[in-house]
C-alpha cells in the first residue's frame, strides 16, 4: 500500500498518535490517563522496550522516548525500524491513518519514522486476484516543527520513488519483457515530468553497441535503450550528472548457464540497477531539482536460445574494443559497457552506475551494504559515502589497483570478460573501467537489491536500494552542500 504523506498542525481525540518525546512530561495533553502515563513509565524504564504501545481500542498511541541524543546514523535506522514494527500494529488493527507528533528539538527523526512506516507497508500484488488484502494504512500525519512542506513532499517524492523501483524489480519477466520495461519507464517519464527516450534494437545496432546484441542474441525478446532526462530551465550544473543502471529483465547466464542450485530463481532482479536510476530520476523530476541529469538503461535477457553467442565468441563493443566471452553469465558488464561508452558524448561531470554485477560481491560484505570503486575523486566518494550512512543504503568501498585489471587478458581480443578465480567484484569494475574517459563511480548492488527474507522495512524481494542514497546525494548537490 502506498502512503500518503501530509503536514498537520491539529489532531483529534480519535487520531491514532506516534508520539515522539525527549521526555515523558505532558502526555495527558494527548489524551492519555493517569494509569496509561504511569504504565508508559514503567515499560520505558526498560531499556529492552523501543517503544510502548497503547490500544485504547478506537485509536492506537505509540510513545516512543528518543531523549536529548543527537542525530546519528544508529538512531534513525532504529527509528527506521520502530516505524516498520508500528505500522504492522497499525494494520492489525486496521487503521488507516496515524498522526506522527513531533515533540523533539533536534531534526530527521519524524522523517525517519515516516520511512520505516511507509517503506514497511508496502506490497506488492500486481498478479494477485481475487480479494485483494491491501494493508489498512494508506496516510500518515506529521505534526512538527522540524520539517517544512518543502521537505515533506521531497520526503513522499523519494518514497514513492522507492516503491516504483521494488516494484520494476518484483515483476517477473512473464510481464516485464526489456521492451516493456522501457514503455514503463516511458509512462512514468510522462507522468513525473522527465524525457524518455527509447532505442530499439535496430538503432542498437546501427550505434554498433556490440555488447547489448551480444547479451540478446540468445533471446527471442529484442533490446531496448532508454535515455531518461530531468533538465530543468535553472541548474546548478554545467556538465550532465549520467547515471547507468544494468537492466538484464532475466539472467539464466546464457550457455553458460548458472550452475549453483536455486542460483536462477531470483534473477528477475538483475534490472535492479535500472530500476534504481529510474527511481532516483523520477524523484529528482518530482522535486523539480534544480539539476541536469541523465539516465542510460540497457535492457535484454540473458537467455541460451538459438543464437546465443558461445563461450570463446569475440564481439566488437561500441568503443571499437574486441572482448573474448569466456563466460557468458558474466553479461552485465558487456551491456554496461556499451552504456558508459555511449555517456562519453555528455561529457559528464560525473557518471556513476548501479548493476547487480557479481555474486562476489555479495559474498564478500552480505546485504549489509553495496560495494563502491572507481576513479572519481576522493571528496565526492566521501559525500556519497557519507549519504550512505544517513539513509542506511551503505557503501564498502573496494580498492581499485591496476593489478586487477591484469586477470582480464585475453590471448585473441584486447579483453576477456572473466576474471580469475579471487576478487570477481573488482575485476568486473576493471573491465567496466575500459569504457570511460570522465570520473566515475561503479557500485555493485548484487546483494543489496534483493532480499530472500524480510529485514525490517525492507521487504523479501526488490528493495529499492539506491534510491534514498543517490537522491540524497544529489539533494546536497541542488542545495550546494
Ligand atoms: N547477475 C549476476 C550476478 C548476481 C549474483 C546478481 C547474485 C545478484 C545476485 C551476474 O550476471 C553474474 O552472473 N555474474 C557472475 C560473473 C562470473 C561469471 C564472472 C558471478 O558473479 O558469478
Ligand atoms: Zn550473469
Ligand atoms: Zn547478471
Amino acid at each position: 500500500m502506498r502512503t500518503s504523506i501530509n503536514l498537520t498542525s491539529s489532531f483529534s481525540a480519535s487520531d491514532s498518535l506516534i508520539l515522539l518525546q525527549s521526555d515523558l512530561l505532558g502526555l495527558d495533553k494527548f489524551g492519555l490517563s493517569k494509569a496509561e502515563v504511569d504504565h508508559v513509565k514503567k515499560q520505558l524504564k526498560d531499556k529492552a522496550n523501543p517503544f510502548v504501545t497503547l490500544n485504547q481500542y478506537n485509536r492506537m498511541v505509540f510513545v516512543i522516548q528518543i531523549g536529548d541524543k543527537a542525530s546519528s546514523p544508529k538512531l534513525l535506522e532504529d527509528t527506521r525500524k520502530n516505524g516498520n514494527i508500528i505500522v504492522a500494529q497499525l494494520n492489525t488493527q486496521k487503521i488507516k491513518s496515524a498522526v506522527v507528533v513531533d515533540n523533539l528539538k533536534i531534526q530527521g527523526i519524524s522523517t525517519a519514522i515516516a520511512e520505516g512506516i511507509a517503506l514497511g507497508n508496502y506490497q506488492f500484488l500486481n498478479h494477485k486476484t481475487g480479494k485483494q488484502k491491501d494493508n489498512s494504512l494508506s496516510q500518515i500525519k506529521i505534526k512538527s516543527d522540524n520539517l517544512t512542506k518543502a521537505e515533506a513532499g521531497q520526503l513522499q517524492n523519494q518514497l514513492d520513488s522507492v516503491l516504483i523501483a521494488r516494484d520494476l524489480v518484483n515483476e517477473p519477466l512473464s510481464y516485464l519483457t526489456a521492451d516493456q520495461m522501457a514503455k514503463d519507464v516511458a509512462k512514468l517519464g510522462k507522468k513525473s515530468g522527465f524525457k524518455v527516450h527509447i532505442l530499439g534494437k535496430k538503432q542498437i545496432s546501427t550505434l554498433k553497441m556490440g555488447g547489448i546484441l551480444a547479451v540478446n542474441k540468445g533471446s527471442v525478446d529484442p533490446p531496448a535503450f532508454c535515455i531518461l532526462e530531468w533538465k530543468p530551465k535553472k541548474v546548478v550544473n554545467k556538465k550532465p550528472y549520467v547515471l547507468v543502471g544494468k537492466g538484464v529483465v532475466f539472467d539464466t547466464g546464457g550457455l553458460s548457464l548458472k550452475p549453483t542450485p536455486n542460483s536462477m530463481d531470483m534473477m528477475k532482479c538483475d534490472m535492479g540497477g535500472a530500476a534504481t536510476v529510474t527511481g532516483v530520476i523520477n524523484a529528482i523530476a518530482l522535486s523539480k531539482l534544480p539539476i541536469h541529469i541523465i539516465g542510460l538503461l540497457p535492457l535484454t535477457d540473458n537467455r541460451p536460445g538459438g543464437n546465443a553467442i558461445v563461450p570463446s565468441d569475440v564481439i566488437t563493443m561500441h568503443n571499437k574494443m574486441t572482448v573474448e566471452v569466456m563466460n557468458t553469465d558474466a553479461e552485465g558488464r558487456l551491456i554496461l559497457a556499451d552504456a558508459l561508452s555511449y555517456a562519453k558524448k555528455y561529457k559528464p561531470e560525473l557518471v556513476i552506475d548501479l548493476a547487480t554485477l557479481t555474486g562476489s560481491a555479495h559474498a564478500a560484505i552480505g546485504a549489509q551494504a553495496s560495494v563502491l570503486m572507481g576513479t572519481a575523486d576522493e571528496e565526492i566518494k566521501f559525500r556519497l559515502k557519507n549519504c550512505g550512512l544517513k539513509t542506511h543504503e551503505r557503501l564498502a568501498e573496494f580498492p581499485f589497483w591496476d593489478e586487477y585489471g591484469e586477470q582480464l587478458k585475453s590471448d585473441v581480443a584486447d579483453l576477456s570478460n572473466m576474471g580469475g578465480p579471487t576478487a570477481g567484484a573488482i575485476t568486473a569494475g576493471k573491465f567496466l573501467e575500459n569504457f570511460i574517459d570522465y570520473p566515475w563511480l561503479h557500485i555493485d548492488i548484487a546483494g543489496t537489491a534483493f532480499l530472500t527474507a524480510p529485514d525490517s522495512y525492507r521487504p523479501k524481494g526488490g528493495t529499492g536500494y539506491g534510491v534514498r542514497l543517490l537522491y540524497n546525494f544529489f539533494l546536497d548537490i541542488a542545495n550546494k552542500k
